[in-house]
């Protein structure tokens, strides 16, 4: 694995999953494998989860860490081949990845999509000119249309709460918000379940909210969470913008809040979501006190879905 910023990086999920539930197994034991190796951590947007998680997986590798929020810290990057820079961007990718890729052995970068510029955003502007220009292997902390490093942790959650011993049906549930969100966690998720292919995957959403096709091949479906939700084992619950009219809200019909009531037609369902999460506008407190909930499970695999990742990208560094 060279780079972790996709499914398509990725040719054996399931050993990925493996090496999560493996760290997760050993939790107490400190790896050598990244001693004496640096990560950079690039932040263009917030994070809790991903930049903390991320710091203790490198940590328990023996890892050095340096986060550099360069959306406070740092100044503009122009990511326009040719650019005529006499504008507000101070400094070319093509200048700053290549000294980046000098002082880190791996660099993780999380960037937010525009949601207003669609092209921009589908092109991975940034992800794309650091694994051209810094010459080390690049991690994706979410980027514009993608967060792998949720989806391993996803899988992950679903393949040690259910055992696999059969197939589960996952339902990934559209929930209501208050501003446009990034389609990025979704994204991820219908890609690498489909690539897994160890569970059938059904998406629900309402009219205007279809995914982009090119992650969703191979899902069934669904603008009605009835129909979606019945004998589901898993509910994977968020939030997303349109894709057509891309970054608005289309208005919505019919209620979309999981509650007790839809939650009786699943099989017992777990309840699945990345976090941050809106109480009583995308999941209710019912459903996220019960014991159905794996929000908190799922939330702490994200060290042990780095740790296997970063192990990964180590072994591509000198
Ligand atoms: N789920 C997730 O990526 O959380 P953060 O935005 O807090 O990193």
């Amino acid at each position: 694995m060279n780079h972790f910023t996709s499914a398509h990086d990725v040719t054996d999920i399931d050993h990925l999953i493996e090496r999560t539930l493996a760290f997760k197994a050993n939790r107490y034991t400190t790896g050598t494998e990244g001693r004496g190796k640096r990560l950079g951590l690039l932040f263009l947007n917030p994070s809790m989860r991903t930049r903390i998680s991320t710091q203790i997986a490198a940590e328990n590798l023996g890892m050095h860490t340096i986060v550099f929020n360069i959306d406070k810290e740092g100044w503009q990057l122009e990511l326009t081949d040719g650019a005529i820079m006499n504008g507000t961007s101070v400094e070319h990718i093509k200048d700053a990845a290549p000294v980046l890729g000098s002082y880190f052995d791996i660099i993780g970068v999380r960037t937010f999509p525009t949601l207003a510029n669609r092209d921009a955003d589908n092109n991975e502007e940034l992800i794309n000119a650091l694994k051209k220009y810094a010459g080390v292997p690049i991690l994706s902390l979410e980027s514009t249309t993608v967060h792998p490093l949720q989806s391993l942790t996803d899988l992950a959650t679903i393949a040690e709460t259910h055992t696999m011993k059969t197939r589960p049906r996952v339902v990934l549930l559209w929930a209501p918000h208050v501003k446009p969100l990034p389609q990025c966690v979704p994204n991820s998720f219908a890609e690498w379940v489909t690539k897994w292919d160890k569970a059938d995957l059904i998406i629900a959403n309402p009219q205007g909210y279809d995914l982009n096709d090119k992650y969703t091949k191979g899902a069934t479906q669904l603008h009605n969470p009835e129909n979606a939700l019945r004998d589901a084992d898993f509910v994977y619950v968020k939030n997303w913008s349109a894709y057509n009219d891309y970054g608005t809200l289309p208005a919505v019909s019919g209620d979309w809040l999981l509650n007790e009531e839809l939650m009786k037609l699943t099989n017992n369902a777990r309840v699945m979501h990345c976090l941050p999460v809106r109480r009583n506008v995308e999941l209710s407190d019912e459903i996220l006190d019960s014991p159905n909930s794996l929000v908190t499970q799922q939330a702490s695999n994200r060290v042990w879905a780095a740790q296997a990742v970063l192990s990964e990208l180590l072994k591509q560094t000198k």
